[in-house]
Formats: C-alpha cells, sequence, structure tokens
C-alpha cells in the first residue's frame, strides 16, 4: 500500500509528539531528584506537613494518660530516648528508613509504629491511618532519616 504524502507526515509528527512526552517525563523525574530530595529544599507543602508533624510529636497526648512522643523520644526523637520504666530507646534518625520491619508474624509499617506508640505509649486514641495527622507524623518522622539509606528491616541508632 502506498503511503501519501499526508499519511507520512502525520507518522512522522506521531512519532516526534511521543518521544517529546517521553523526554518530558524523564527531565520530570529528575527534576524532583535533584531538587527536592538531595538539597534538602523541601516543597513548601510537605515542609508545612513536616512542621506540623513535629507539633504533634511535642504536644498532643491523643486523650492519653498526658505523656507526648517527646516524653520517651528526647529532642524530637534525634537523641536516644528513655521509657518511663528506664528501658533505653533509640533515636529515631533513622526509623523511616528501616520500615516496614518484621513484627510478629507480620509485616509492620511506620504507620504501625505510630499508631502502637499513640496506644500503648501515650495510652491515647491513635489518629486514623489515612487521616491528615498520620500524614504529618509520618512526614516528621521521615525528614528526621532525609538522605539516610533505606535499610528495610534494620537497626535503628
Ligand atoms: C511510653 C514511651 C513511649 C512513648 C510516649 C512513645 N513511644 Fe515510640 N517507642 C517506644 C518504644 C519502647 C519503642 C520501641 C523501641 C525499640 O524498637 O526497641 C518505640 C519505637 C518507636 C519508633 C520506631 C523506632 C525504631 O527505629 O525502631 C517510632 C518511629 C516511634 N516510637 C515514634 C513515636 C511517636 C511518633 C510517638 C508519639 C505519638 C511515640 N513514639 C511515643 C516508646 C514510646
Amino acid at each position: 500500500m502506498a503511503i501519501t504524502v499526508n499519511e507520512r507526515t502525520s507518522i512522522t509528527l506521531r512519532t516526534a509528539a511521543v518521544a517529546a512526552v517521553a523526554l518530558l517525563a524523564l527531565a520530570g523525574c529528575g527534576g524532583v531528584k535533584s531538587t527536592a530530595v538531595s538539597n534538602g529544599a523541601l516543597p513548601e507543602t510537605l515542609r508545612q506537613a513536616v512542621h506540623r508533624g513535629k507539633d504533634l510529636f511535642y504536644h498532643p497526648t491523643f486523650g492519653g494518660n498526658g505523656r507526648t512522643c517527646e516524653t520517651c523520644h528526647s529532642a524530637g526523637g534525634t537523641t536516644a530516648g528513655r521509657a518511663p520504666n528506664g528501658m533505653k530507646l533509640p533515636s529515631l534518625m533513622n526509623a523511616a528508613a528501616i520500615f516496614p520491619r518484621v513484627h510478629g508474624n507480620g509485616v509492620w509499617t511506620l504507620q504501625d509504629q505510630l499508631t502502637h506508640c499513640v496506644k500503648a505509649g501515650l495510652r491515647g486514641t491513635p489518629p486514623a491511618y489515612d487521616s491528615n495527622a498520620m500524614r504529618d507524623l509520618v512526614a516528621y518522622i521521615t525528614s528526621l532519616a532525609q538522605g539516610k539509606p533505606i535499610d528495610m528491616g534494620g537497626t535503628p541508632f
């Protein structure tokens, strides 16, 4: 079948369009990698989530017995902490890089750990998994591990 000039032009244009979209997609990924992550300049929305999460870490008791995260995880989780019973706790500096981990017979995500700490540590009511409070707490804990290598199932330090 003979291809007319018009058909050939439209094939060429279509090929060029596909290539342009692919290039844009690549450029998009590269942009995120080189700005937001490697130099620590977080997008404003994320920066605000980290800020709110830090506030949640220091202040609310989640309706519990008066403790906050800071009661056990000192200096915003940046140094070794201590539970009220004297048990030494690791810092939370790489926590986000070592979850998920094995817990009992199952897998625990960072959200599972935060839920557990609110229930068992604060004797409070944990924020729902899909709540903004949970997102903000995860954002804050993850900000502590920014730049640390992912080491799923690894050891806290
Ligand atoms: C009563 C003390 C206590 C309070 C209060 C508490 N936690 Fe914990 N938290 C612990 C203990 C104990 C562990 C387990 C440490 C371990 O893995 O050996 C832990 C572990 C964690 C871990 C995982 C650390 C790691 O790398 O393994 C995170 C993250 C965490 N807590 C966040 C929080 C947050 C956020 C809050 C506040 C909502 C909170 N905790 C409140 C006692 C507490």
